[in-house]
C-alpha cells in the first residue's frame, strides 16, 4: 500500500487500523475499547487491555526463540570495553534486578527515578521497572543536582538507581556527590539509593539507605513479569517547560507498545534481527524510544554508545560502530554531523570503514540545516531522514516512512504527517492556514497511541499547556507551514524553549536563575544561531543600581552560577552587561529583536519600541561578545 493509503487509513478508522498495529503485542487481556473518548480532551488507548511492556521487550522474544540473538551490544570508547548481551542474557539481568527492586519494597506504581550514564544497567533499571510496574523517570546525567531534587520532589521516587560515575570523553564525573546534594535538597526523600559500581570511581555509601547494585541482586530473587493496565504510566521523563517547573510527560504502557513496534517497521524500515543504533542519551526521548524501547519490542539489536561523535578517539567514530556492528539503520541529531563535519569534512575516516550494511541515516532533535542534510547524503550515499517530534509525541510525528514508502526528499522539511497524525497549520483564530503560510503547528486530537496521555499529576497544567490554544487541537509549540505537496516544515518554537546540541532548554529557566544573583536587577536569554550546536543561550543582564562590581567577575560567577542550577549541558557561556534591555512600552523585553541583532539578521524596529536608541547598545553589547556581526 502507498503512504497516502495507509495514512488516510489512519485517518478515517484510527480503531481499526491500530486495532491491527496492537496484534503485534503480546497482552495478557485485549482491551475492551482502543480508543476510549469518553472524558474529552483526555483519550485514553486500549482501555482494559493488560500486558508488561517488559515481557513484550524481552521475554518474549526468548521464548520466541530469539534467546541466542544479541539484544543490546554496550560500546563505550571512553572505557575501551564492548559487552553483548543476547535476549536471554537481558532477560536475566532484568529479572535480577526487577527483584533486587522488589526486594526493597518497590512495588507496581511507585516511581523510580533513574540517575545513570550510557551503560547497560541504565536500560536494565529502565527494563527492570517496567516488569514490576513501578514508573521510572530517567534524569540525563548533565543536569545539576537543584534539577534532580525538582524531579525528585516532583515524581516522590521510592528508590532513585545510579552508578558510581558518568564519563565526558575523559573526565570521570562522580554523580554520588550529585546525588547526595540532590538528596538534601528536595523535600522528598527515597527509602534507597542502588549504586551500581563503575570502575572509574567509588562512592560514600550511607548504611542503611544506600545499596550496592551486585549485593542486592545477589541477595534477592528474580522477579518475574506483572501485568499492568494498558493505561497505566510505563515512565514519566521530565521536560523544559516555559518556567524553570520541567513538565513531567506520562506514557502509557499500551498506547507506547504499540505505536513504537509500529514504527520500527514502518518509519524506519527495520526487520526482527537487525541492527539499530540511536546515538542519543537514555536521558533524551530519543534514547528512551529508540535505544531502549522500540528496538527492543521490535526484536532487533541495539546499541549503548558511551562516546562522542568526536573526540572519542577521532571523527571515525560513528562510521568504526557502524561497521563493526552491521548496524543497518542510524539515528542521531544533526549537531553530531556538524561536529563530524567541522573535524573531518573531507571524510577521511569513513575510508577505513566497511559500510555496505549500512542503508538509512534518520536525524531529529533539532532543525536539520541543508548543507548538514546534503554533507551526510554526499558522504554515506543513503537516504538521510530529518524527521520531527517531541518528548510529548515519543515518536514521529512527520516523517519519511521508508518502511511504507521512500517520498522524494525536500531538504529542511522533515516530509510528511506520519500515520495517525492530523497536523493542521492555524492562524491566531483557529483557521487553518493557506499552504505556504506559517502559522502554530496544531494536531487535531486524539493524538495517537503513545503520545502523553498527560502531565504527572498535573491534568490542569497538561490542558493549561497543551489543550487550551485552540479547542481540539494539541499545541506542539513549533510554527512552521505544509507546502503544495503536504510537506511540513518546521520553522521556529513559539515559545522560550531552545535547541543546543539538540538538546531540549527553556531561557526562561536559565533568566530565573540569573534573577537569583543578588546583583541582578533585570535580565534576557536568548537562543543565538551557532554553526555547531544550532543554538547557544547568550545572557543580557542589567545590574541593580549601587552593585559596584566589575562585569567580568560578575560574568564569572552567572556562568557559574547557572552550570551549578541547571547543570553543564546548558552550555550556557556567553552573558554581558548591559545598562538597559528593550522594552515594549507596555514593559515586554524584546527578546525576538535582540535575536534578530546577534544573528545579524535584518529586523523591523518594533512600532511600539519604548526607546530605540537601547537597541544600538545592545548591538553594542552583542559584539563584545563575538556576536551581531
Ligand atoms: N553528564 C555530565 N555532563 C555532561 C553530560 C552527561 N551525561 N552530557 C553532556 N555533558 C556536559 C559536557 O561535557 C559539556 O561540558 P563542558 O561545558 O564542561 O564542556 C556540556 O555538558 C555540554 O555538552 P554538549 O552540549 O553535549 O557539548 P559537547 O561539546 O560535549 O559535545 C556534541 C557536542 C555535538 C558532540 C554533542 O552534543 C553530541 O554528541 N550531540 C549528539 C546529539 C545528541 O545526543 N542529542 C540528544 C537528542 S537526539
Ligand atoms: P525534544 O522534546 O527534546 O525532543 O524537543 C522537541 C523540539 O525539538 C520540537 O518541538 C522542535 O522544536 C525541535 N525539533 C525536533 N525535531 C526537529 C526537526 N526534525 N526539525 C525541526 N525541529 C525539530
Amino acid at each position: 500500500m502507498s503512504y497516502q493509503d495507509i495514512y488516510t487509513r489512519s485517518m478515517e478508522d484510527p480503531d481499526g487500523f491500530w486495532g491491527d498495529a496492537a496484534a503485534e503485542i503480546d497482552w495478557y487481556k485485549p482491551w475492551d475499547k482502543v480508543l476510549d473518548d469518553s472524558n474529552k480532551p483526555f483519550y485514553r488507548w486500549f482501555q482494559g487491555g493488560e500486558l508488561n511492556t517488559c515481557y513484550n521487550a524481552v521475554d518474549r522474544h526468548v521464548e520466541n526463540g530469539r534467546g541466542d540473538q544479541a539484544a543490546l551490544i554496550y560500546d563505550s570508547p571512553v572505557t575501551g570495553t564492548q559487552k553483548t548481551f543476547t535476549y536471554r542474557e537481558l532477560q536475566d539481568e532484568v529479572a535480577g534486578f526487577a527483584g533486587a527492586l522488589a526486594a526493597s519494597g518497590v512495588t507496581k506504581g511507585d516511581r523510580v527515578i533513574v540517575y545513570m550514564p550510557m551503560i547497560p544497567q541504565a536500560a536494565i533499571a529502565m527494563l527492570a521497572c517496567a516488569r514490576i510496574g513501578a514508573i521510572h523517570s530517567v534524569v540525563f546525567g548533565g543536569f545539576a543536582a537543584k534539577e534532580l531534587a525538582t524531579r525528585i520532589d516532583d515524581a516522590k521516587p521510592r528508590a532513585i538507581v545510579s552508578a558510581t560515575c558518568g564519563i565526558e570523553g575523559k573526565r570521570v564525573i562522580e554523580y554520588k556527590p550529585l546525588l547526595d546534594q540532590a538528596v538534601d535538597l528536595s523535600t522528598h526523600k527515597p527509602n534507597n539509593i542502588f549504586m551500581f559500581k563503575r570502575l572509574q570511581a567509588e562512592a560514600s555509601m550511607q548504611a542503611g539507605r544506600d545499596l550496592d547494585w551486585d549485593e542486592s541482586v545477589a541477595a534477592a530473587s528474580p522477579a518475574d513479569c506483572v501485568p499492568v493496565a494498558a493505561t497505566d504510566p510505563l515512565y514519566i521523563l521530565y521536560t523544559s517547560g516555559t518556567t524553570g517547573i520541567p513538565k513531567g510527560v506520562v506514557r502509557d504502557n499500551g498506547g507506547h507498545a504499540v505505536a513504537l513496534k509500529w514504527t520500527m517497521k514502518n518509519i524506519y524500515n527495520v526487520e526482527p534481527g537487525d541492527v539499530y543504533w540511536a546515538a542519543s542519551d537514555v536521558g533524551w526521548v530519543v534514547g528512551h524510544s529508540y535505544i531502549v524501547y522500540g528496538p527492543l519490542l521490535h526484536g532487533a539489536t541495539t546499541i549503548m554508545f558511551e562516546g562522542k561523535p568526536v573526540g572519542t578517539p577521532d571523527p571515525g567514530a560513528f562510521w568504526r560502530v557502524i561497521s563493526e556492528h552491521n548496524v543497518k539503520v542510524m539515528f542521531t541529531a544533526p549537531t553530531a554531523f556538524r561536529a563530524i563535519k567541522r573535524d573531518d569534512p573531507e571524510a577521511e575516516y569513513l575510508k577505513k570503514y566497511d559500510m555496505s550494511k549500512f542503508e538509512a541515516l534518520f536525524l531529529a532533535g533539532e532543525r536539520c540545516d541543508p548543507d548538514t542534510l546534503a554533507w551526510a547524503q554526499n558522504t554515506l550515499k543513503v537516504p538521510v531522514v530529518d524527521h520531527w517530534w517531541q518528548t510529548e509525541t515519543g515518536w514521529g510525528i512527520a516523517a519519511n516512512c521508508l518502511g511504507i514508502e521512500e517520498l522524494p526528499i525536500k531538504a529542511g522539511s522533515p516530509t510528511v504527517c506520519v500515520p495517525g497524525y492530523d497536523v493542521r497549520i492555524l492562524d491566531e483564530n483557529g483557521n487553518e492556514e493557506k499552504a505556504g503560510e506559517i502559522g502554530r503547528i496544531m494536531v487535531k486530537l486524539p493524538m495517537p497511541p503513545g503520545c502523553l496521555p498527560t502531565l504527572w499529576q498535573n491534568d490542569d497544567r497538561f490542558v493549561e499547556s497543551y489543550l487550551s490554544a485552540q479547542e481540539g487541537y494539541y499545541l506542539t509549540g513549533d510554527a512552521g507551514y505544509k507546502d503544495e505537496d503536504g510537506y511540513l516544515w518546521i520553522m521556529s518554537r513559539i515559545d522560550d524553549i531552545i535547541n543546543v546540541a539538540g538538546h531540549r532548554l527553556s531561557t526562561g529557566g536559565m533568566e530565573e536563575v540569573l534573577a537569583s544573583h543578588p546583583d541582578v536587577a533585570e535580565c534576557a536569554v536568548i537562543g543565538v544561531a551557532d554553526q555547531l550546536k544550532g543554538e547557544l543561550p547568550v545572557g543580557l543582564v542589567v545590574l541593580k543600581a549601587g552593585a559596584g562590581r566589575d562585569g567580568e567577575e560578575l560574568v564569572g560567577e552567572l556562568v557559574a552560577l547557572v552550570r551549578q542550577k541547571i547543570g553543564p549541558v546548558a552550555a550556557f557561556k556567553k552573558v554581558t552587561v548591559v545598562d538597559r534591555l528593550p522594552k515594549t512600552r507596555s514593559g515586554k523585553i524584546l527578546r525576538g529583536t535582540m535575536k534578530k541583532i546577534a544573528d545579524g539578521q535584518e529586523f523591523n524596529m518594533p512600532a511600539t519600541i519604548d526607546d530605540p536608541v537601547i537597541l544600538d547598545e545592545i548591538t553594542e553589547a552583542l559584539i563584545r561578545i563575538g556576536y551581531a556581526k
